[in-house]
């Protein structure tokens, strides 16, 4: 009872900021992304009949806490599907640059609703996969796939309406993502706290809503059309939207550091001089920017030069999740 499986993270392009249900975790509005190539979570599952509990390792380190009750959690559902009561050795190895602060729950949870559910004996169709992704972390349902990807919020109580499906395949548009690493220390205020704060204290929380849902249908547009300036001005409007929210938020979530200023500010000036780039951040410091691949090296080294950005990553559309073998 032992499966391998890998996935990769996701920008959101249209975030999702905000549940209806915390224990479901479903959103208050759909989100589209675009998976990320190289970023990469690969995992391990191991139901065993000799352990007495979950084991859970992440880079070769016991995991505790609010991470282990959610990995607990998801091997929970897992087991309830399956009809079995053993504990599982979980490993995970992350293969995004060390200390690139870019640890992500989305890549992590959706290979680990691959891994589990195989070694379970279970082969969920990608709807059940991403229903069960969602519920480690909201984003992880859209990593199930490759490409661009929407998670549709749905409006059923029992969340068996959320779910993502894939808008475009990878091969579908050849884009890039420089990603400007400028913090990697880990974030104080976790993306659920974030999002529980806006939704119940911040006043734009509502204007918020009604943009993500206009901007869901510009953004389906223009990946359809593959109108680079509209889906790249929208990424970064929605992005900073979202980060506007969270800001008028009581007490205010506040992401960014002196380097994501720095890294908007050099966006801006690059653009005006006919470099098209653009921004967004997710609930974190980092900057990812969108950009066509024939502009990469420019950006690349202009943002390289900005002392507030500690390492440069090159990314683009990547594949979903997928199995790597099962023993
Ligand atoms: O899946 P979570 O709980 O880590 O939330 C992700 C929130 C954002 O990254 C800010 C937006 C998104 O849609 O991924």
């Amino acid at each position: 009872m032992r499966a391998s499986a890998a996935a990769n993270a996701n920008l959101a392009i249209v975030k999702y900021w905000g549940k209806r249900d915390e224990r479901l975790i479903l959103p208050m509005h759909g989100s589209i992304s675009l998976t990320l190539r190289g970023l990469q979570t690969m995992t391990t599952v191991d139901f065993d009949a000799g352990l007495a509990q979950d084991e859970v390792r992440v880079n070769e380190e016991a995991v505790t806490g609010r991470v282990r009750l959610r990995v607990e959690h998801l091997l929970d559902l897992v087991r309830r599907m399956a009809g079995t009561g053993y504990h599982a050795a979980v490993t995970s190895e992350n293969t995004f640059p060390t200390a690139a602060g870019l640890a992500s729950s989305a890549s992590a949870f959706a290979a680990l609703a691959l891994a589990a559910s195989r070694a379970a004996g279970l082969r969920l169709d990608g709807p059940a996969l991403s229903r069960l992704a969602r519920q480690g972390s909201g984003s992880a349902c859209r990593s199930v796939y490759d490409g661009f990807v929407e998670w549709v919020a749905g409006d059923a109580a029992d969340g068996s309406d959320s779910f993502a499906v894939r808008l475009k395949p990878l091969e579908h548009w050849d884009l890039a993502v420089v990603i400007a690493i400028v913090a990697t220390a880990e974030k104080t205020v976790s993306s659920s706290e974030g999002m529980r704060r806006s939704v119940d204290t911040s006043p734009f929380y509502a204007a918020w809503r009604g943009c993500a849902v206009d901007d869901l249908r510009a953004a389906r547009q223009a990946i359809e059309d593959r109108d680079f300036s509209a889906f790249g001005e929208l990424c970064e409007e929605n992005a900073l939207r979202m980060h506007a929210t969270a800001l008028a938020a009581r007490p205010p979530v506040v992401y960014w550091t002196p380097g994501t200023l720095a890294v908007l500010r050099a966006v801006q000036a690059l653009r005006q001089g006919g470099l098209e780039a653009y921004a967004s951040m997710d609930a974190g410091a980092n900057v990812h920017l969108l950009v066509q691949p024939e502009s990469v090296d420019l950006l690349r080294a202009e943002i390289s030069r900005l002392p507030e950005v500690s390492q440069v990553l090159v990314s683009g559309p990547g594949p979903g999740a997928r199995l790597l073998g099962k023993a």
